[in-house]
């Protein structure tokens, strides 16, 4: 089996890593100084039990080690493979999709594990609906320096299919191996239901979490936040369902309750990078919920000012990068 990783951090080096130090062949496509950690000294993926910097095997974790791992900037010498994990953020896929080309042939299957549920039709624009595995990851990974993941928590679940959810061959083998290499491997009934549903609890965690600056902990426990959350999720609920996913009468419910049992101090990833002023999922979370709303004429009221708030709110950290590269580039 012949595996691509494009976009080798939190997502792609864990589960292309998994794969790789069950002895697939796998190529991660990569750059910068991760790309040189890479191939000088392999990845070391650290996992939750022990304290940041303890090493992969004292953590609980896992390593590839620079001997048995192939990584490069360039997938023309890759060239066609059975799968490609695509691992790069929401904002990334349009800088990242050309690289696709060359590592695509007939029956290729490209995995997406992007967070929200438009990545999928973003990929097939450039490869077409039949390459696309649209994919959910449940794992919470970080790169925490070139060359290194840290596995913070989560089950280190994939869940995939097809894009009309038919049983397929390449779906099965991919599942296998998954499993083999350690990784809770999942091919759902309907795979549309698993990213909405997965999405009704990540957008709105994560859009009112930027808001407020605040953990899941005391987003939760609040009764005006609580209802905040729950009224957010609401309206995925109504979108979802008309653009034509119908998820469980209960789908609030069971999400609040699965945001009661997540430790106190959690914050979303669009919390912490719109936090830290760098670019952010925004628009494929609470973005898309405004967008796909307006499209099927239903109201997100609590999204849309979710997405007022943050989308200035990144604006201004756009503008402030952009900033400080003039005076970086008149300064040399
Ligand atoms: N991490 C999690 O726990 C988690 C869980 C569930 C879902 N997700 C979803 O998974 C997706 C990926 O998240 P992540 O946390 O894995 O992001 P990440 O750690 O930032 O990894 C993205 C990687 O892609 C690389 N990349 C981007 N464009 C590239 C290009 N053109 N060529 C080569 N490398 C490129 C980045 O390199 P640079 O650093 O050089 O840009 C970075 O190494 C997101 O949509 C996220 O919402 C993440």
């Amino acid at each position: 089996m012949k595996v691509a990783v494009v976009g080798a951090g939190g997502i792609g080096g864990y589960f292309g890593g998994r794969l790789a130090a069950a002895g697939h062949d796998v190529r991660f496509v990569a750059r910068g100084r991760h790309l040189e950690a890479l191939r000088r000294d392999g990845l070391t993926v650290e996992g939750p039990e022990g304290p940041e910097g303890a090493g992969a095997e004292a953590s609980g974790g896992f390593s590839v080690p620079a001997s048995a791992l192939r990584a490069t900037d360039d997938p023309a010498g890759i060239g066609p493979v059975d799968y490609v994990l695509l691992g790069v953020k929401t904002w990334q896929l349009p800088s990242a999709l050309p690289l696709l080309k060359p590592l695509v042939e007939d029956g290729t299957a490209v995995l997406t594990t992007q967070n929200g549920v438009e990545a999928p039709a973003e990929v097939a624009e450039a490869v077409g609906r039949d390459a696309v595995l649209p994919g959910s990851a449940k794992i919470i990974t970080y790169l925490s320096g070139p060359g290194r993941i840290r596995h913070v928590g989560g089950l280190g679940s994939l869940t995939f299919g097809e894009w009309d959810n038919r049983a397929s061959d390449r779906g099965e083998t991919l599942r296998r191996a998954l499993d083999e290499a350690g990784v809770t491997a999942v091919v759902p009934q309907d795979i549309w239901a698993e990213l909405w549903a997965k999405f009704l609890f990540v957008a709105p965690f994560g859009g009112l979490g930027s808001v407020t600056d605040a953990p899941i902990g005391a987003l939760r426990s609040r009764p005006g936040t609580r209802r905040l959350l729950a009224d957010a999720m609401s309206e995925i609920q109504r979108v979802a369902r008309a653009a034509g996913t119908v998820l469980p009468d209960d789908i609030v419910t069971s999400t609040l309750d699965f945001v009661d049992r997540q430790p106190a101090e959690g914050t979303s990833s669009l919390q912490r990078d719109i936090a830290a002023g760098l670019p952010s999922e925004l628009e494929a979370w609470t973005g898309a919920v405004v967008r796909l709303g307006g499209s099927h004429g239903v109201a997100t009221p609590v999204n849309g000012f979710l997405y007022q708030v943050l989308g200035l709110r990144e604006a201004r950290a756009a503008e402030q990068r952009a900033a400080e590269r003039r005076t970086e580039g008149s300064a040399a």
